[in-house]
């Protein structure tokens, strides 16, 4: 079967790419970044760096396609998402035309990744909050711009099958980490973000680091390979609505801090910056729907994922003289 990741060049997409491709499957890639800006890049591949928000690069990428895992939109964490809704509203064309080129290409399956950002905020205002179940969507009230995007490409999705047939998959991703993703450049979401900050205050021994907000708002953190797994098994699934996958291990942002200190070994003040993009209140990812579904659900520890990250970041930083412009390129 021949796959195309959508979104090859960033975060998820990399580390899809090397496991589809460690299963023997056949790969192509497409993304909108130059390639030398893709995070991983495969030589092996068909690789495609075009615009997926015009139909004729749609067509172009899905022709004797079998699957196609889209991962491509213009997104990051809440200091993105917050100042840029219009940018990331505009990916409604990615999923639009993608879908269109399916059915004249014939596609088979197709997944999209959609955000735990679709969730109500009224059920995100306080921290440590419940988890949230998949029917939490409705009655509808998502991320302004970034949520509302995915909100209604899930629904895209669902009526090209009901519609036209189209085996569809719907992916609701919890804020993923871990090495070879966004560490800085105004994209980073928090893990990353944080890792950098307390890499670089241990280096040049600086007394205290940046946090927005107060620190107490609350999230779960799901580490790339518990991703990368349940992805794939979501797409071999026989399960076509929507469905979470994130971790349930609830933290809030001084916590995670805590976690990377030890792993740091060093201790460091925090700067509370409460006029920064701060989302939600409290997330949680309820997973009694893919725990059902699949017997399976995310189970890496956040000490562990940010020991990985952390590492990675820090080697990064310490790369001298080295080109690492690729993790902070643009969209
Ligand atoms: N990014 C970032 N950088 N966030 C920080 C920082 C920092 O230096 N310091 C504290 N935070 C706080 C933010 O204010 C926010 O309250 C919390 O950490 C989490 O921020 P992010 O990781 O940026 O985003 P998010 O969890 O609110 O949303 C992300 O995950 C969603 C899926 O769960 C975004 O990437 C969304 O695009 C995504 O859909």
């Amino acid at each position: 079967m021949k796959y195309l990741v959508c979104g090859a060049g960033g975060f998820i997409g990399g580390h899809l790419i090397r496991e589809l491709m460690d299963d023997g499957h056949e790969v192509v890639c497409a993304d909108i970044k130059p390639l030398e800006m893709w995070f991983q890049f495969f030589d092996k591949n068909k690789n495609f760096s075009l615009d997926l928000k015009e139909y004729d690069n749609c067509l172009k990428v899905t022709e004797g396609v079998d699957y196609i895992y889209n991962l491509a939109c213009n997104m990051g964490g809440m200091g993105y998402i917050e100042n840029n809704k219009a940018e990331c509203m505009l990916s409604v064309l990615i999923n639009t035309n993608l879908l269109r080129a399916c059915l004249t290409n014939k596609v088979k399956k197709y997944l999209y990744s959609s955000s735990a950002c679709v969730y109500n905020g009224q059920k995100q205002k306080k921290v440590f909050i419940e988890g949230l179940k998949e029917e939490d969507a409705y009655p509808a009230e998502p991320e302004d711009g970034y949520g509302w995007e995915k909100l209604f490409s899930e629904r895209m999705c669902r009526h090209f099958y009901e519609d036209f047939g189209l085996d569809t998959r719907v992916v609701r991703y919890h804020n993923v980490y871990g090495p070879l993703g966004t560490f800085d450049g105004g994209r980073e979401k928090a893990p990353a973000a944080l890792c950098r900050k307390i890499a670089t205050a241990k280096m040049e021994n600086e007394k205290s680091i940046e946090v927005w907000g107060d620190g107490e708002q609350t999230r779960t953190f799901m580490y790339i390979n518990d991703c990368v797994e349940g992805t794939k098994k979501i797409f071999n699934s026989d399960f076509k609505d929507p469905l979470n996958l994130g971790s349930d291990e609830q933290v809030s942002i001084n916590q995670m801090i805590e976690i990377i200190e030890k792993i740091a070994d060093f201790k460091i003040e925090k700067n509370y910056l409460l006029d920064k993009p701060k989302g939600v209140r409290g997330r949680s990812s309820d997973n009694s729907k893919i725990t059902k579904e699949l017997g399976w659900s995310p189970s890496i520890k956040l000490s562990k994922g940010l020991e990985e990250t952390y590492k990675w970041i820090w080697s990064e930083l310490n790369k001298k003289g080295e080109n690492t412009n690729k993790f902070t390129a643009s969209y």
